[in-house]
């Protein structure tokens, strides 16, 4: 079996309509990429699945779905225009521009001019992207946000409000954020605009408390991604530093994955406590006691984007010629391929029809009558599919079906009527 190389998984990605460079007629734009046809699909099973374990799975949380450009107020009291930012170097032999943290890339960057380095001072450069609104001068300067978390505490107050919840509870969002990155990179890992799946976890601020979350969140979290396949070995949680945390975080782990350009951070599990509701100026009562109070929050903040690259590495298989993802079947975007064993014969496309159209809105159900079953596997095998049906002679005969599993790459006959229930009951 051979290494998974970054560049294969890229390769796929555009081969098979993944992931496409952003623009890229007009020769694209550097840390924006656009998600095709089966990439949308992936990327919504990630999301469904999130969605599914942190709302649906709890009776403590609630989920929003906040606007991207906010008040530019909040940025201000968030701490963001001043804090959100990354140390900036420029070559002074070549002008261009790198993060002053990021030693590996600075080091390369080095040997393109032998060895030599000659960088401007590092100084502060803020990564919100800003918008311009409305018609007459001067137009309005807002942001689109840097992350999706503000959303969530300015509606703090609506939704305690609103949704009768009591802490210890969370608010779940979905949604995009932007980041004006210095070096976008590694794909999509690093892009300016990348979706993000957060939870924000209100509870007492107590130290005890505070510790016990985190730990309980940091474990659903990792076992979340193990749950839909992601091989453990390749993931660890790292602890920040002092100096790395972000301006709200008392304290942070990333979960990282085992990459082909290394261990690198998809996920972090942050503890704000009381900064962003105390930024705001935003209290809870307790209607028990009567007792206003600050809550803290503990946070679980996922990228998407991040996520779908790294379960596309992570199931990534090369065996000779034949390229299999081992997605699990709650990700893959095609559940099951359905063919007629051969394209000349009338009968069998028609009773190989008469299957797909029986499956199209139960579930994500692919077609395909070109060339020969071999190279229809092959070509499910390379994006994901689990099971492939074959409309066979047989099949006339007996109503049933083949049934080629893409792992073991075993077949079972399951009875054409029974189908819908038999991939279900597979999930
Ligand atoms: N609300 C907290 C927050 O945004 P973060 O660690 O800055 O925390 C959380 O970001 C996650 O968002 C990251 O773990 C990563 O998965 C994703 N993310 C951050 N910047 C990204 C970028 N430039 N490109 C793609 N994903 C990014």
């Amino acid at each position: 079996m051979s290494e998974v190389s970054l560049e294969k998984v890229v390769a796929l990605c555009k081969r098979r309509g993944f992931i496409f460079p952003g623009s890229e007629i007009y020769g694209g734009i550097a840390g924006f990429w656009d998600y095709g046809p089966l990439g949308v699909e992936l990327k919504n099973n990630i999301k469904r699945e999130w969605w599914k374990t942190m709302v649906y799975g709890r009776e403590d949380v609630v989920g929003i779905d906040a606007a991207i450009i906010m008040n530019p107020k909040v940025w201000e009291a968030s701490g963001h225009t001043e804090a959100f930012t990354d140390p900036l170097v420029e070559c002074k032999i070549c002008h261009r521009r790198f993060r002053a943290d990021h030693k590996a890339e600075v080091a390369k960057h080095e040997k393109e001019h032998g060895g030599k380095g000659e960088w401007t001072e590092p100084r502060t450069f803020n990564l919100l992207t800003e918008v311009y609104l409305g018609t007459t001068e001067p137009k309005q300067k807002a942001y689109l946000r840097g992350e999706i978390t503000q959303g969530v505490f300015v509606n703090f107050r609506n939704v305690v409000g609103s949704a009768r919840v009591k802490v210890p509870f969370g608010i779940a969002q979905i949604g995009k954020a932007f980041r004006n990155e210095i070096t976008p990179g590694n794909f999509t890992y690093r892009s300016r605009e990348f979706e993000q799946m957060e939870l924000e976890y209100f509870i007492r601020p107590e130290e005890k408390e505070g510790k016990r979350v985190f730990d309980y969140w940091k474990e659903q979290r990792l076992g979340w991604y193990v749950s839909l396949g992601m091989k453990r070995e390749k993931l660890r949680f790292r602890e920040h530093a002092p100096d790395e945390r972000a301006h709200y975080a008392k304290f942070a782990e990333d979960i990282e994955y085992q990459a082909p350009f290394g261990w690198s951070e998809f996920e972090g599990i942050h503890h704000r406590g009381d900064w962003d509701l105390g930024r705001h100026k935003l209290k809870y009562k307790d209607e028990e006691t009567g007792k206003e109070y600050t809550p803290w929050v503990i946070e679980t903040s996922g990228g998407i984007d991040r996520s779908a690259l790294f379960f596309l590495l992570d199931a990534f298989s090369q065996e000779k010629e034949r390229v299999v993802l081992r997605l699990s079947a709650k990700l893959a975007p095609y559940k099951v391929a359905v063919f007629p064993l051969v394209a000349n014969k009338p009968e069998l496309v028609k009773k190989a029809r008469e299957i797909y159209e029986g499956l199209l809105g139960k579930m994500a159900v692919a077609w395909d009558e070109r060339g020969n079953i071999g190279k229809r596997y092959f070509a499910q095998d390379e994006i994901g599919t689990p099971w492939c049906v074959t409309v066979d002679y047989q099949s006339l005969e007996e109503e049933t079906v083949t049934v080629r599993d893409r792992d073991s790459m075993k077949q079972e006959r399951v009875k054409m009527g029974k189908l819908a229930e038999w991939l279900r009951g597979k999930e």
